[in-house]
Formats: structure tokens, C-alpha cells, sequence
């Protein structure tokens, strides 16, 4: 991966924005309005009271005001760890369609517009199928999970996610017994994607993401189609994100357009760049270093130079349930 180590001035990034702006919204949401009064409410918004960022109002597709009523928050929490400001989630990104800095994606991405938008399910299942994503989030439980995000950058953030769960989805499209691993694709548009116009780009497109069946099927591994209560925030992966909170980051494929069940383990974007410092794995491991760094610690953002918030890194970022899925394997050599 390019690593580029944020100057010092990104310290402007951090001045806090509290969990409090977000939870006051998610206890207003939660606290008791019905469907009808929550249809018939404006895109909501915070007023900034001078210290802290407003939570940005966005418009709410239909099937995504009515899910609204019905998620199940704070499904899965983080303990006492504080929520990473919704200010740092959303305006310090990885995501090389709109280009290789941290700041070109809210930049870049603030005119993309995704809908309409549509999902191919295909491949060794035995419902294979195009949906839209109404027609895909219709059938499936929203919850609330809030889950640390560890890039393989040695950053990492706490993001209360909205969605549904990855097993549920592939459930419905029934996987045939040829199927053992899932494929992920993101949009190719070069014209409303300004990094794949690039020619310094050296992805080739579409960013492509997988996991093998099982690891899929554990009840961790998210699809989200929103974040700090409301949709995704187009920077972040609008409509719809892979988010699989033990293994880093880059595994966490962003606007979705196909998921494939497959025999082959798919080659991912960053492991065809460079095989020797990505593979396909990438569980979050502080005992196994990048060649080019330590994986022991991270920095929580928001983080500056005076205060850089530095802390531990923990096997598969501290979600032991899924070590089983890794008994016999090797992990300094399936990285
Ligand atoms: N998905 C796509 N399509 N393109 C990308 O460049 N970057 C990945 C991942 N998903 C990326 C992507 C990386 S490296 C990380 S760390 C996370 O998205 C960052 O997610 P965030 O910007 O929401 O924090």
C-alpha cells in the first residue's frame, strides 16, 4: 500500500468532535418515534455549537428512512472505548477511486451520486440475481455494530456502522457445495470516479476484495450501508461496504457493485500490487510486521503530534471468536 504519513499539520484533523453529537441522535431516533413521525422528519442535523463539527444531514433513500424504525442498536459495542469522531471517520479515508490522499475522497466523492445502484449476486449460488438496494436491504435485520476499524497503516478508529449481517446475505443467494470463496467488486466508472481517470493510479480496476466461505459466514463479518445513524457518507463506501472488523482495513471493499461465490481464492487489489507486503489473509496480527514497518501498536485517531494516542495492537484487533477460524494455519505465512 502507498503509505503516506500524515504531517504534522494533521493535527487540525483531530480537535474532538464528542460521541455525544452522534449518541444524542441515535437516543433521539431511538426514543420511541414511531415509523410515521420518523417518515415524515427532515434529514436531521446538529447544530454546531462552536466547538464541535456538525454530524452532516444527508438525504435518506426511502428504503433506508423506513429500515430506520426497526434497527437493532448497539448490537454489537466496543466496551468503553470512545467513538472516533464522525469528523475523523469521514474526512480521513482510504479510497484510491477518488484519489491517494487522505483528504481526496470527501473531496472527490461529494458529487457522487449512488442511486440508482444495483448489486449482481452470481456465481456458484443457486439464486443468482441483480438488486437493487432496496430490493437487497429489504429482506435483512439493520443493526448497529460498533466496531474498531485497524488499517494495516497502523491507524485505526471506532465506527458505530449500520447494516446487516454478510452470512444472511450470502444465505439468501444459497451457495452451491462448489462454493468456497467470496468475491468482491467495486464500481469501474472512470467519469464519476476521479482516481480512475488517473494515470499514476497503479490499481488495476475494479478494487477487488474476498474471504474464504467460512470467514464470510461468521457472524462478524458486516455488510454496511450506513454509519453514525444515517447512510454512508459516499467517502466511506456509499451504498454499500464490506466491513470485516478482525482483519485490516483494505479488506473492507467499498461501494459495492458484485459479489461472486467462487472456487478460486480470488486475488485481492493490494496483494496483486505487492504479494510480499498484502496477502489475502490480512488478519490484524501484532506479531507479524509489514516489511516495511511494526505492526505492535496503532494510533487511535484523532491523534496529534502532542497527543498521538498510541496504543497496543491485538491479535485479529482484539475479536478473539474468530481464532478457530485460523487453527493450523500459519499466520506469518498466510499474512
Ligand atoms: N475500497 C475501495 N473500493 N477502494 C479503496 O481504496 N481502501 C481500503 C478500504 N476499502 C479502499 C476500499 C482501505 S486501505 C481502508 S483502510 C478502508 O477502506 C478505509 O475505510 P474508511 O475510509 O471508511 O476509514
Amino acid at each position: 500500500m502507498l503509505i503516506r504519513i500524515p504531517p504534522a499539520s494533521a493535527a487540525s484533523e483531530s480537535e474532538v468532535t464528542p460521541e455525544a453529537v452522534y449518541l444524542s441522535r441515535r437516543r433521539f431516533m431511538g426514543g420511541g418515534l414511531g415509523l410515521a413521525s420518523l417518515a415524515a422528519l427532515p434529514a436531521l442535523s446538529f447544530a454546531d455549537d462552536g466547538r464541535y463539527a456538525e454530524v452532516e444531514s444527508v438525504d435518506e433513500p426511502a428504503w433506508f428512512k423506513a429500515k430506520l424504525a426497526s434497527v437493532r442498536w448497539q448490537a454489537v459495542t466496543v466496551g468503553d472505548e470512545a467513538i472516533t469522531p464522525y469528523k475523523d471517520a469521514s474526512r480521513y479515508n482510504n479510497f484510491y477511486e477518488f484519489g491517494p490522499n487522505k483528504g481526496d475522497p470527501v473531496r472527490h466523492a461529494a458529487q457522487f451520486k449512488v442511486e440508482p445502484w444495483t448489486v449482481l449476486i452470481d456465481g456458484e449460488v443457486g439464486r443468482p440475481g441483480r438488486y437493487d438496494m432496496a430490493a437487497l436491504a429489504e429482506p435483512q435485520q439493520l443493526e448497529e455494530r460498533i466496531y474498531r476499524l485497524r488499517c494495516v497503516e497502523a491507524w485505526s478508529m471506532v465506527i458505530p456502522w449500520l447494516g446487516f449481517s454478510l452470512a444472511d446475505l450470502l444465505r439468501q443467494a444459497e451457495p452451491t457445495s462448489q462454493a468456497r470463496y467470496v468475491r468482491f467488486e467495486t464500481l469501474v466508472d472512470a467519469e464519476r470516479m476521479v482516481g480512475q481517470r488517473s494515470g499514476f493510479s497503479l490499481i488495476d480496476w475494479p478494487y477487488v476484495e474476498g474471504l474464504r466461505l467460512d470467514e464470510a459466514m461468521h457472524p462478524l463479518a458486516f455488510m454496511a450501508v450506513g454509519m453514525y445513524g444515517r447512510t454512508l457518507p459516499a467517502q466511506n463506501g456509499a451504498p454499500l461496504r464490506l466491513v470485516v472488523p478482525w482483519k485490516y482495513g483494505f479488506k473492507s471493499i467499498k461501494s459495492i457493485v458484485r459479489i461472486s461465490l467462487v472456487r478460486d481464492e480470488p486475488v485481492n487489489t493490494w496483494q496483486a500490487l505487492a504479494p510480499n507486503e498484502y496477502g489475502f489473509y490480512a488478519n490484524v496480527n501484532p506479531q507479524v510486521d509489514h516489511p516495511r514497518w511494526s505492526q505492535a501498536q496503532e494510533r487511535r485517531l484523532p491523534s496529534s503530534l502532542f497527543s498521538p494516542n498510541v496504543m497496543k495492537t491485538r491479535l485479529f484487533n482484539g475479536y478473539d471468536e474468530v481464532a478457530s477460524l485460523y487453527s493450523g494455519l500459519d499466520l506469518r505465512k498466510h499474512y
